[in-house]
């Protein structure tokens, strides 16, 4: 697009625009709206109704009970979909992530109870082992080498038993490759057509993740997991990672983490005109609450500000942990 030759000072003045609010509101070019948000949520299978997060100030684990209350009160306040992250028990983590399948597990269990509670929210399941492994990879580990293919088929499982215990989208976050075709394909055979696949398109490895890995119970984590996150350095990467998800079934997707990547929104929206999301992730919240525990900045603008971001690179939503508060302040 190719603007128009400028209109010389002082026929145009820009702060005329500027000069009040209700006209900074009139010829705003991009606006946060309550249904642009997904509110991620971490479940827990402990006795207690929530339990503090300490790297993520003013998030807590809830019980099931506690995550049916938020769903209402998320709901109530114009949230269309949550996002469901478990925290399990040591003890039922293993190296073969057999948990991640289980048809009465605590992600089924609390996607049942909400969905019975409260039918009119989505509900956006992670698909990755990393809560369910007892090394915290994603993926299942054959010597010294996450495999591909074998943990594709665990996925596949954890998709269908999730879809059927009413999970609305399906959000593999693991990088192996194929795994999309591979869930649509099981979709499509056991009649759950109409679950929606978002794909963690082009996901990073990151440091931004380390408070998420506390918040699920991933004491230590062995190595890295970049040979299967893409690498930082990389942008025309994700274009093709982009367009094979595409290709492979994926109705949505989505660039991990934002703020650091935007330049990577902004390719991919411009580039595929898909439903395009950005996850705001756990060290991006920690970074703000950080900062305004010091009182170095302004909580609710800082929040805002960094969301229109996200919309002004042409996402259209956001996964963030800030999603219920913004909701409040939206709606106030
Ligand atoms: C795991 C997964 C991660 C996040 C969402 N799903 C972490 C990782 O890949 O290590 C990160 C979320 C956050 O940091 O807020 N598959």
């Amino acid at each position: 697009m190719t603007l128009p030759s400028p209109v010389p000072f002082p026929l145009a003045r820009p702060r005329r625009l500027r000069q009040s609010a209700w006209v900074r509101d009139l010829v705003a070019e991009n606006r946060l709206h309550v249904s642009d948000l997904i509110w991620p949520i971490f479940v827990h299978d402990r006795d207690v109704a929530r339990e503090p997060i300490s790297s993520l100030q003013g998030v807590d684990r809830l019980s099931i009970a506690e995550a049916v209350k938020e769903a209402k009160e998320a709901q109530a306040l114009g949230i269309k979909v949550l996002a469901l992250f478990p925290h399990l028990d040591e003890k039922i983590r293993n190296a073969d992530a057999t948990a991640a399948v289980d048809p009465d597990g605590l992600i089924a269990q609390t996607c049942r109870a909400v969905k019975a509670a409260v039918p009119g929210i989505g509900l956006l399941v992670d698909i990755a082992l990393d809560p369910y492994t007892d090394h915290g990879h994603d993926g299942l580990i054959v010597g010294d080498r996450i495999v591909n293919d074998a943990t594709v088929e665990m996925l596949v499982e954890q998709a269908l038993v999730l879809s059927e215990a009413g999970a609305d989208i399906v959000a593999p976050s693991d990088m192996m490759d194929g795994r999309v075709l591979a869930i649509r394909t099981a979709l499509e055979a056991k009649g759950h057509q109409d679950t929606m696949i978002m794909s963690y398109a082009a996901k990073y490895a990151s440091a931004f993740y380390g408070p998420y890995r506390d918040a699920i119970g991933v004491k230590a984590l062995k190595g890295d997991k970049k040979t299967y996150q893409m690498d930082s350095s990389n942008t025309d990467e994700a274009l093709r990672e982009v367009a094979m998800d595409i290709a492979e079934g994926a109705d949505m997707v989505m660039v991990k983490p934002g703020l650091p990547y935007l330049d990577i929104v902004r390719r991919v929206s411009e580039t595929f005109r898909m439903p395009t999301f950005v996850y705001q992730v756990s060290g991006e919240y920690a970074m703000i609450k950080a900062a305004v525990a010091q009182g170095y900045m302004d909580h609710d603008r800082a929040v805002l500000e960094t969301l229109l971001a996200f919309k002004r690179a042409g996402a259209s939503g956001v996964l963030t942990y800030f999603a219920k508060s913004v909701a409040e302040q939206l709606k106030a």
